[in-house]
């Protein structure tokens, strides 16, 4: 038989858990993105220059332009050639005084030969920033081996989204660690934290990010060196094909505008609050009941796409 005070515990041991998790949900949307003071990033980055992937569209070039705008000298690297050079111009017009360098590499490469000349480069750079943001997504959810694109696609993707944040954070951790001072910040995504079905390659591939961002912060814990992991959900870029922007999908620059002063304050996080508040309800709802919510969500969005491709053809 159960006494009293073994159902008295009981109960208050729930209602102490429950409490717990509803102040860790307010703590993470409010401590970094409205009362924690925002960290110096110059002390924090230890050197002038931060270099961003995927820096001519989107997250990515907010990140520029902003870092640019904090008196960081910057290191653009995309596939388009005159892309980099129309943002190159943007920046030294938005922040007058930085220098902005252009570096056109096409991320599906995987082979030490195609990185090397890169890497060469990077090498004569004090990077005090890195931030690996160069990502690809599908066009719409499919299951595995009926993606669009098919296998190279596949290949592409997990390329591209998965070997920058490892080639690169080597390379800039090397120099940071020996300078005791860094910050790498990891652009992963929200489909990261759940197993989504249908968004298989890209979802796992975000997972990986997220990992290895907290090796990498285990690694090098006594180095000096911030790593940061971003789990965005919807921001209104190309990618996403949002073009207005809403309380839960904001356009690049207000994203990044919160995301920057989370750094330091916060290893993981979704870089806006109303993401993050998303985020939290999510983790407060039992597992199944979240995989139905995605697995809702993820086929609708499927049968508009198809429906969409089969209009246009
Ligand atoms: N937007 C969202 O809703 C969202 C949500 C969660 C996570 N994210 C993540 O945020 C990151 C940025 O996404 P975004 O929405 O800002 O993308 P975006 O607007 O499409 O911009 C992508 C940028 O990456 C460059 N790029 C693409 N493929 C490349 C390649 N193979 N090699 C070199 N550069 C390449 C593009 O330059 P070119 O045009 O010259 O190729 C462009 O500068 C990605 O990692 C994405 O997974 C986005």
């Amino acid at each position: 038989m159960v006494c009293q005070c073994t159902l008295n515990f009981l109960g208050y041991s729930a209602l102490a858990l429950i409490a717990y998790r509803i102040f860790t949900a307010v703590y993470n949307v409010l401590f970094p993105y409205f009362i924690g003071a925002p960290l110096d990033l110059h002390k924090k980055a230890g050197a002038k220059w931060a270099v961003v992937t995927g820096a001519t569209d989107g997250i990515g070039k907010a990140y520029a332009t902003q870092l640019a705008k904090k008196k960081f000298n910057v290191y653009l690297i995309s596939r388009t050639q005159s892309k980099l050079d129309e943002t190159k111009k943007e920046i030294e017009t938005a922040a007058p005084g930085v220098e902005v360098r252009t570096y056109a590499f096409d991320f599906g490469a995987s082979t030490k030969a195609a990185y090397e000349p890169l890497i060469k480069e990077l090498e004569k750079v004090e990077i005090g920033i890195l931030v690996n943001n160069v990502g690809m997504s599908f066009e719409y959810p499919e299951v595995l081996h009926a993606q669009e694109g098919g296998l190279q696609r596949l290949a592409d993707m997990t390329t591209i989204n998965c070997l920058p944040p490892v080639l690169l954070s080597a390379v800039a951790l090397k120099q940071m660690s020996e300078r005791k001072a860094g910050i790498v910040i990891n652009i992963a995504s929200a489909a990261g934290y759940n197993e989504m079905s249908h968004w298989n390659v890209y979802s796992a591939g975000k997972r990986f990010v997220l990992h290895l961002s907290g090796i990498l912060r285990a690694e090098y814990a006594g180095a000096g060196v911030t790593v940061q992991a971003i789990a965005p959900m919807l921001v209104a870029t190309k990618m996403s094909k949002i073009k207005r922007a809403s309380f839960f999908g904001p356009f690049a620059d207000a994203f990044v505008a919160q995301a920057l002063r989370t750094v330091g304050l916060v290893h993981e996080t979704t870089g806006y609050f109303s993401h993050q508040i998303q985020a939290e309800i999510m983790n407060l709802l039992p597992q199944m009941v979240r995989d139905k919510i995605i697995s809702n969500q993820t086929l609708a969005v499927r049968a508009a796409a198809l429906r969409k491709k089969a209009k246009a053809q």
